[in-house]
This record gives C-alpha cells, structure tokens and sequence, in this order.
C-alpha cells in the first residue's frame, strides 16, 4: 500500500512515497535554509512563497522517482499543524487538489505525530519495528515534549517546554554567539572535539516533573558573551550544547525507568544530533532508537508512514480538512 506524504509546515517542501508505513520508495526534500539564513531565522511570507513555487516539482519528483502513478497510490497524507499557516497552507491545498482530482483518501496528520512515525522508517541496519509501549523524545524548533506511546495513535504526555523549545534554543543561541543559522548543526559541528566543561552554564532540572526549560540557559550564554573578553565561540557552543543535552537525556532516562518503556524513540531536528544520541544511549536503562539524520529534521517520509497507520484504521479527513497552526498533540 503506496501512500504520498506532503509536509510544508515550516521551511521544507516535502514529498514522499512510502510503502506500508516503512518502506521509503522516495523522499524529496526542498529546503529553504539558504533563502531564510541572510535573515537569521525563517520568515514566513518567503516561507509559503517559496511552497508555492517548489511544491509541484517537488510532488512530481517523488512520484517519478518511486516510479509511481496516481493509480499506484491508496492515497494522500498532508501536514496540517502545528506550524506556520501560509506554509501549511500550500501543502493541505495542494494535497486536498490532488486527492480530490484522483479520488483519492486524504488524511491530515499532526506534523508532531510524524516526527515520532520517523522511527518505523526503514533503516540500513535492518532492525525490527518498534515496540509499544516506547517512551517518545520529541525535540524540535517548536516542540520538546516526552510522551508514551501505549499503542499506534495513543499518547500519554509526559512533559512540555515550558518556554523555549531545545531546536529554538540551539537557533537562538547560534546567532548570539555569532555561528548564524540554522543554528543547531552549526552549533554541533563547532563544540565537536571541544569539551563542554569549560564554562559553568546552568541547567534547569526543574524536578518532580518532566518539564524543559531553556530560556535561563540562553540568558546565561548572553551574559556570557557580554564580558569584556568573552570565551571563543566553539567553547560556549560546547559548554550550551552539553547543557541541553544533559537535561534531556537525563530527564528522558529517568522517564523511561519510572514508565517501564520497552524503548526509547528519539525524533525531530535535534535528534540529528550525534552528542544527543550518544548521551541518550549511556544512559537510557533501555535501547535507544533514533532515524537517520536526514530523517529527524522535516521531511515527508515520515508524515507518509504515519498516515499509514491512520489510514489503515480506516480515518479518512474531509474535504474541509484545515490548517490548524496551534495544533495540539497528545493535550
Ligand atoms: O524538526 P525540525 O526539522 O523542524 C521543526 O519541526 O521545528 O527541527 C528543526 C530544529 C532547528 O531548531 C535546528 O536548529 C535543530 O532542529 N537541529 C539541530 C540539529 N539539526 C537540526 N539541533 C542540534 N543539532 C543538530 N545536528
Ligand atoms: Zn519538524
């Protein structure tokens, strides 16, 4: 069962076709890191400006090269929140067109939710499917969250960020310290090598809960950088970057021995992040599943393989299926 997958919630057009929720026939991934980085951050009319040029191409390509055609399909899954509306818009547009025009099942799928069906994708190693319940790290641009997952399509919510999220933290303090954007692989590769001790930044536990905070830390990386002679910029990388991922894998780990999860599911941009993924796996009492990097950060292969699963339960969205920027997952 070949399914297209559509995501333009932020930054990237993205289409994709998947088989039977794991199989990755393509995966074509348009970003716009270069249209948004002379501004420091994306910015949302040249976002859905850019969806609107790229988003046929980008359709087409996939198809072509899953070597697929509309009647191969058993049908469409698009973005539709949480994320940018102009951005999201294109894509729900383009993906009710299509369905509507081929006849085809739309499903909406919560662009949260497919960061987490990253996981099922198909992977080199050759490793069998997760297992539920999983405990599901969550860090994006927009989102932390730690969340179980008891069975397909149901969560139980763990924590939030209660301010920044870690990928906003990693962007924000990339530009104060001068590494540009998008901050987080900047950020990586500058504190590779270095050691993340040599600056004393704070970490927020706030204990008893499995809640984030990140905005103190920025606010110390600022402070920081105001000294009269502040440390190299690859120092309070390292130093921020160990920070935050102190917090979160420890945090995740204390998670996954108080639920008793089989596993631990890794997903979002952050996770691309190979100290992340190693600081996860020392302390994780349980193994540790992360996609391969380039499935982390946004791409449509992953909202493919989760509107799979929703579509093989027999959901189906209608034909006023909307944006929804706010869109929230497991409330
Ligand atoms: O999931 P994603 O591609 O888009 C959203 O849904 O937000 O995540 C983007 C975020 C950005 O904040 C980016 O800086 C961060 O993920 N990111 C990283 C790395 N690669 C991307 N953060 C840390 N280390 C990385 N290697
Ligand atoms: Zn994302």
């Amino acid at each position: 069962m070949l399914v297209l997958g559509i995501e333009t919630s932020c930054d990237e057009s993205a289409a994709a076709v998947i088989e039977d929720g794991h199989r990755i026939h393509s995966n074509v991934v348009a970003t716009q890191a270069e249209v948004h980085a002379r501004y420091g951050g994306v910015v949302p009319e040249v976002a859905s400006r850019q969806h609107l040029r790229t988003i046929v191409p980008v359709v087409e390509t996939a198809l072509e090269q899953a070597g697929a055609g509309w009647k191969d399909l058993a049908g469409i899954a698009v973005t539709h929140g949480p994320g940018l509306a102009g951005s999201l818009l294109v894509g729900v547009n383009a993906a009710k067109g299509l369905a509507y025009a081929q006849q085809l099942p739309l499903i909406g799928v919560n662009h949260l939710e497919g960061h987490v069906y990253a996981n099922w994708l198909d992977d080199p190693s050759g490793r069998p499917p997760p297992s539920l319940p999983a405990l599901c790290l969550i860090v994006s641009g927009g989102h932390s969250d730690l969340l179980v997952m008891e069975s397909h399509g149901v969560y139980r919510r763990l924590g939030r960020t209660r301010d920044d999220a870690a990928g906003e933290a990693f962007d924000k303090v990339s530009r104060l310290i001068g590494l540009g954007y998008p901050g987080g692989p900047a950020i990586e590769r500058a504190a590779k090598g270095i050691s993340g001790g040599a600056i004393a930044l704070p970490r927020a536990w706030l204990r008893g809960t499995y809640d984030f905070s990140f905005s103190g830390l920025k606010t110390a990386v600022l402070h920081v950088m105001r000294a009269p002679e502040p440390p190299e910029a690859a120092v309070v990388a390292a130093a921020f970057q160990e920070a935050v991922i102190e917090v979160l894998a420890e945090k995740t780990a204390m998670a996954a021995r108080e639920v008793g999860a089989g596993e631990v599911m890794v997903s979002g941009g952050v996770a691309a992040n190979s100290r992340l993924r190693e600081a996860l796996a020392d302390r994780s009492p349980v193994p540790v599943r992360a996609p391969l990097p380039r499935y982390c950060t946004d791409n449509a292969a992953m909202i493919g393989a989760c509107g799979y699963f929703h579509l093989t339960r027999g959901e189906r969205s209608g034909w006023d299926l909307d944006v929804d920027p706010n869109l929230q997952f497991a409330a």
